[in-house]
């Protein structure tokens, strides 16, 4: 095949789509290509009768913008519907609406049948003020460039958002079809559960619910035939210029989720024995030692060479320890165990084997006392030096590290996760790691891709600066605008 030929534009279902797409969309059959997976007729009447239960419309106006083998439309036919009810259906697949034009004839209610892409219609024959789908359930990469591109600039032109990167096809037609709806009208919609559980579906949910109410919802077990996946059934109402927060009474919040969903977390490393590894600066292989944070320096939210001031005999591998330290190390040890005081696993350990004195020594860009006295606070371990048991390691994902240090320092990160502390007494509070990985918190996952850029900055910034309270008070402020959504 020439270059040119994979360049070139091929036409397909009346779309233009470039040669590579054409091949991988080959590959996959029809009912794959347009997401049809039909909705199992028990379920279609149960939501038509959500929809005609919440309607508030004298005249009912309902769109179906990808109506398949018209599931919804025949179960509406089994319901009593306002007299003047109109049915609007689209397909992109000629014999989905060849199909439906045969059942609207069967029906009672007035409808109107469009062949083509709903997502690339512009405008309606009426505003609706129900919609009821099953969206195509379609990932992002098998969506062919040019249609996803024109998807993307209408979304951005109706939010003025962007769709994630890693969305899927049933995301465009949520934002499309609840933009077009028709205020106090309700859109009943059953997905896969991705739109909870990912952040692409939880995203798009935020951008509805800045305007709506999710009024029911229901977890169902797979539900579909051809499909071994759970989904959810949603009716939200729209609801524009509604009060902030006032929303999900009934939900957990989707924004936010627990700490071990964007962090791992790792205890740090526990000494054999502390009065032997912590190295003393009159002992004769005190240069042998190597930095160790064991206390929490005060003040300070970055930890380096400069001010972490313990050291340790800390050793993964026997043979890079001299054989003088070795000899002193266990003269020392054996004075401990004759004294007996704490030394217990140290008199065991030293009967096992020669390895005795080694540990497994790793280290953590993040890291968090969990034994909380005033001034709780996440470090930066900007020389990713080794770290006592007395802290927690914090390896954050899909965010840099030092933009999660930042917005683990912001008093609302602080904030929630001190509300799975216990309280130990004389003001100590202590958070087990289960208890830690618990606690929920804003999701930085939904950030904006524009307050990232300033996150970025605001973290530098408080690389460079001693004086934190203004660049967190900044942090804090966009953190915010993830829990209002
Ligand atoms: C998941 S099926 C649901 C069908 C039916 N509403 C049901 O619940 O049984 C999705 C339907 O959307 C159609 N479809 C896919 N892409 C479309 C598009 N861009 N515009 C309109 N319809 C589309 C498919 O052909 C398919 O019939």
């Amino acid at each position: 095949m020439l270059i040119k030929d994979i360049i070139n534009p091929i036409p397909i279902f009346g779309n233009i789509i470039n040669a590579n797409d054409y091949i991988l969309m080959n590959k996959l059959p029809k009912s794959k290509l347009f997401g049809q997976i039909f909705t199992p007729p028990l379920l279609a009447i149960e939501m038509a009768k959500l929809i005609a239960t919440s309607n508030t419309f004298n005249k009912l106006k309902i769109l179906d913008p990808c109506i398949g083998p018209s599931t919804f439309l025949k179960a509406f036919n089994n319901l009593t519907l306002p007299s003047e009810t109109k049915y609007l259906g689209f397909d992109i697949d000629p014999e989905m609406i060849s199909h439906s034009i045969n059942t609207a004839k069967t029906t009672n209610i007035k409808t109107i049948m469009k062949e083509g892409d709903y997502l690339l219609e512009k405008s309606l024959v009426f505003q609706p003020n129900a919609i009821i789908m099953n969206p195509p359930y379609v990932r992002h990469e098998w969506i062919n460039q040019v249609e996803k591109n024109k998807y993307k600039d209408i979304i951005r032109t109706l939010y003025k958002d962007t769709i994630d990167g890693r969305s899927n096809l049933f995301i465009y037609f949520l934002l499309k079809s609840f933009h077009e709806l028709a205020n106090n009208g309700v859109m009943c919609i059953i997905v896969y559960d991705a739109i909870t559980s990912s952040i692409y579906g939880k995203k798009a949910l935020q951008l509805v619910l800045k305007n709506a109410n999710i009024e029911y919802q229901k977890h169902i077990k797979t539900p579909f035939n051809d499909a071994l996946v759970d989904a959810t059934i949603m009716l939200i109402r729209k609801q524009m210029g509604k009060p902030l927060l006032k929303k999900e009474k009934n939900h957990q919040p989707i924004n936010l989720v627990p700490l071990k969903e964007i962090v791992d977390t790792r205890r740090g490393i526990g000494l054999i024995n502390s009065k032997l590894f912590i190295s003393n600066k009159h002992d004769p292989y005190f240069n042998e030692s190597k930095l160790f944070l064991k206390k929490q320096p005060l003040d300070t939210l970055v930890v380096n060479h400069e001010n972490v001031k313990q050291k340790a005999y800390l050793y993964e591998k026997p043979e890079v320890i001299s054989i003088k330290l070795k000899r002193w190390l266990h003269n020392e040890a054996s004075k401990i165990c004759k004294q007996g005081k704490n030394s217990k696993t140290l008199e065991d350990k030293m009967q096992i084997n020669d390895n005795w004195l080694l540990h497994k020594v790793h280290t953590a860009p993040i890291l968090f006392n969990y034994y909380i006295r005033s001034n709780p606070r996440f470090l930066f371990n900007q020389d990713m030096l080794p770290f006592s048991d007395n802290f927690y390691g914090v390896y954050p994902k899909e965010i840099d590290n030092n933009v999660a240090w930042l917005l683990l320092n912001t008093s609302t990160f602080v904030e929630h996760i001190l509300s799975n502390a216990r309280n130990q007494g004389n003001g100590l509070k202590k958070l087990q790691l289960y208890e830690f990985n618990d606690a929920l918190v804003p999701d930085w996952r939904l950030i904006r891709s524009k307050d990232q850029h300033k996150l970025q900055k605001l973290a530098q910034e408080l690389l460079k600066t001693n004086s934190s309270k203004a660049i967190l008070a900044e942090a804090d402020a966009l953190v915010q605008n993830i829990i209002k959504g």
